[in-house]
């Protein structure tokens, strides 16, 4: 099969976790896939920035059609965040034959059925596994390790940054400012770190689990959202006094038909397993009918932990091209209407 060239959109913190990753696992990166991979070109917004990796100056553009439009490109990675622009540069790459791999939990929440449709229309995969929990497996493992049962009910941390920020305040007793701004140092917030303190990156990533989990399309709309934005040094020091640690817990759960999707902060027993869930470390419990309690942990943000999920959904999709089953493989986490 020919070398397979990428088209990376982002060379930030994930970004620079994917050229490295790509660049360090070569070997056996080429075992696996049978052909060599190489980044083309890389999309970025400033030009002269340092970046966190040393790549070829050639590489850089900021130019989008470099990429998007580029025959020589046959996967592009979407690792550059933001949403309507971003949907607009997918459907062009989908339209030209390309395929995705992309981390973006804010537009696939909103415009994942929407991509998935065009990409299965133009023969094209769009994976998404780093959009939920950072290096965890849970799309696959919902959607593959799962697929046989019934899942009832999904409840866990899946916010990095919001975990970081009550572990250090509980723990070390520092200051919500001061901790947001490690957290931001770290890589592990989002440009704007509202939607993390908020509540609003957790709901999008259980819109998304729930909706591979319980086979049906679940919207933002559909999630009740609180952050932690109202949590005091106070609230933490009397709950750690009483035996009990605070942390924001999504939760998705069905009875027949009814399905209730959340995200709020909530008091666990400190001998609760996802109390000593710490730092940006995320957890997931699943529950199926069959199997019982399965239990996710892993890092849920932070550069080489979400380029793994990344850079995996690539050898997959280059897989698939040898196959020649790109845009139906069984093993897409589709979201599917119902
Ligand atoms: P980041 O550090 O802010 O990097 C974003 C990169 O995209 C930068 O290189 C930036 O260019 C480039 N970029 C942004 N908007 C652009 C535009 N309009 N045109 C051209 N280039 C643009 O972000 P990140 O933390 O790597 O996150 C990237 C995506 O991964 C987001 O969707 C995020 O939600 C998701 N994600 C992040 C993590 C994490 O731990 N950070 C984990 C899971 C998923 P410049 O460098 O020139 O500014
Ligand atoms: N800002 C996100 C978090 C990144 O803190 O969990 C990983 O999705």
């Amino acid at each position: 099969m020919k070398a397979i060239s990428i088209g990376l959109l982002g060379l930030g913190t994930v970004g620079s976790g994917v050229v490295q990753i790509i660049e360090s696992h070569q070997d056996k990166l080429m075992h696996q896939v049978g052909c060599s991979i190489s980044i083309k070109k890389i999309l970025v917004n400033d030009m002269t920035k340092e970046r966190l990796v040393a790549v070829d100056k050639g590489m850089l553009t900021d130019n989008p059609e470099d990429i998007l439009s580029n025959p020589e490109i046959d996967v592009v990675i979407e690792v550059m965040g933001g949403i309507e622009e971003t949907r607009g540069y997918l459907m062009e790459a989908i339209k030209n034959k390309k395929h995705i791999v992309t981390a973006n939990k804010d537009l696939m929440a909103l415009y994942g059925p929407e991509l998935l449709e065009l990409a299965t229309e133009n023969q094209c995969d769009l994976f998404y596994e780093a959009s939920v929990a950072g290096g965890i497996p849970i799309l696959r493992g919902l959607v593959d390790g799962l697929s046989s049962d019934r899942i009832t009910k999904m409840m866990g941390i899946v916010n990095g940054t919001t975990n970081f920020i009550l572990t250090k305040m509980s723990k070390e007793g520092r200051a919500y400012d001061d901790v947001l701004k490690e957290a931001q140092e770290l890589g592990f917030a989002e440009a704007d770190p509202t939607a993390d303190v908020g509540g609003l990156d957790a709901a999008r990533k259980m819109a998304i689990l729930s909706t591979l989990g319980f086979s049906m399309n679940i919207g933002l709309n559909d999630v009740e959202v609180q952050g932690i934005t109202e949590i005091s040094e106070e609230d933490l020091r009397y709950s750690k006094k009483l035996g009990y640690t605070m942390k924001l817990i999504g939760v998705a759960s069905r009875a027949g038909d009814r399905v209730e999707v959340s995200v709020q902060p909530a008091l666990l027993p400190e001998a609760h397993p996802l109390a000593s869930v710490n730092n940006e470390y995320n957890a997931v419990y699943v529950y199926g009918e069959a199997v019982g309690e399965t239990m996710f942990y892993g890092p849920g943000a932070g550069s080489l932990p979400t380029a793994t999920a990344v850079v995996s959904d690539m050898v997959t999709v280059i897989k698939n091209m040898r196959l020649g089953v790109n845009g139906r493989s069984a093993v897409s986490p589709q979201f599917r209407n119902n």
